[in-house]
């Protein structure tokens, strides 16, 4: 019977060894078919025109891990977006681009995307497919252009055949770029936390949850709405501005005073992976975070009236929002297999 399966394995990895495929990266039409969860909301983007193939999706995902889309090919999206922080960087506090230069922002988690009408901390984005552009051509993070992108493309000995694959002939376009890592990004959907099994009746939770998630429930759920844990409105949360990195925010988009230190509610899924916290990362741990709420006295001017209603949190209060914060930790998409890098194979 060992024997077997000794035979057996050695002819597994025989197979793999000649055909250079290795089964775990071998996504498939279910893969990619779009579930929206049960409780969310109709997503923004439908993948319209878009229509997900495993093939655009492993071509979307092999661009998104390939530091030939930076200038001097050392960045890939991946660099700074990695898989075990829910996308985002862990242990940053801002992003870190090409040449060692250092960015304005801390680099957010990537998930249930397809849900936001806008993108970035400041909303300066509004289209899934067009927000690649961004990273690709700032001068601190890849900066190339999108032309000289797809001329290494055309160059390269193999993207020829995967553009030919994934959609039917050789053209290497721009518009086949960017709807190759939509559908990649697009499809990267959290829902299955703890919190998303309890909700569905599937799990339990422990006293210190149920007791956070009420209290989350009163305090945080008019901004961090679930299920997304986002609104997706631009809010001033009380930081006082970093008088270094001069970052206004939204007006920096909409040029309204009105919109001055207003920043796009992050989701909070997966919240446990992504630390440090807020735009400029100036938050390491969920405690600093929640301490931040729990003092209205060192509030900066503009705080948005909810957080008033915040009021005291006591020390156990506080112990409790954490245990809940760590309950949407969702590890079906932390080690989704679908999103591992493909260059490990
Ligand atoms: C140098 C680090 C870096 C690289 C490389 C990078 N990003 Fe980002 N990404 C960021 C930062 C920082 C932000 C937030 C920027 C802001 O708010 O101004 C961001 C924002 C995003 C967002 C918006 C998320 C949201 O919820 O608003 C998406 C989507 C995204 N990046 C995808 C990509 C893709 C795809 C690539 C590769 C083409 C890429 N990024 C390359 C750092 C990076
Ligand atoms: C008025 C709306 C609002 C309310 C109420 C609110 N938040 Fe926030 N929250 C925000 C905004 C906006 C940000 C991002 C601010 C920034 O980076 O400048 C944020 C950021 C966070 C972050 C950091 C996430 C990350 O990825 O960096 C955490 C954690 C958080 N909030 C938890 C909570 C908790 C817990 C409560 C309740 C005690 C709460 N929030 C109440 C608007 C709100």
């Amino acid at each position: 019977m060992k024997k077997a399966v000794v035979i057996l394995s050695i002819v597994c990895f025989a197979l793999v060894g000649f055909t250079g495929v290795n089964k775990y990266f071998i996504i498939t039409n279910e893969d990619v078919a779009l579930k929206v969860p049960k409780g969310f909301p109709k997503p923004h983007y439908r993948f319209k025109n878009n229509t997900p193939s495993p093939e655009i999706f492993v071509l979307g995902r092999k661009l998104f891990y390939d530091p030939i889309l930076s200038r001097d090919s050392t960045i890939s999206c991946a660099s700074c977006h990695q898989r075990i922080a829910a996308f985002g960087h862990i242990d940053h506090a801002l992003s870190h681009g090409i040449n060692g230069l250092i960015g304005k922002r801390n680099v957010p988690a990537l998930q249930n995307l397809i849900w936001k009408d806008a993108f970035m901390w400041d909303g300066g984005v509004n289209h899934l497919e067009v927000q690649p552009v961004s990273p690709l051509t700032n001068p601190i993070e890849m900066n190339e252009s999108i032309a000289h992108v797809l001329e290494k493309l055309r160059q390269h000995k193999a993207y020829a055949e995967e553009f030919r694959i994934a959609f039917g002939d050789t053209v290497i376009s721009s518009e086949r770029l960017l709807k190759s890592l939509a559908q990649f990004t697009g499809l990267m959907i959290s829902s299955n936390s703890r919190y998303d099994k309890y909700m569905r009746g599937e799990d339990t939770f422990s006293f210190a949850e149920k007791n956070g998630l009420e209290i989350f429930r009163n305090k945080c759920a008019s901004c961090h709405e679930e299920p997304l844990f986002t609104d997706n409105s631009y809010r001033n949360n009380g930081l006082r501005p970093d008088t270094a990195l001069k970052d206004k925010g939204r007006s920096s988009i909409t040029g309204a005073q009105f919109d001055d230190y207003k920043f796009l509610v992050p989701s909070l899924r997966n919240v446990e992976m992504t630390y440090p916290y807020m735009h400029d990362g100036r938050f390491r741990k969920l405690k600093n975070v929640i301490d931040h709420y729990a003092s209205p006295q060192n509030f900066a001017p503009g705080t948005a009236k909810e957080l008033d209603e915040i009021g005291t949190l006591s020390e156990e209060d506080k112990k409790n929002l954490i245990a809940f914060l760590l309950a949407l930790t969702d590890k079906t998409f932390l080690y989704d297999r679908r999103f591992v890098d493909p260059f490990m194979q």
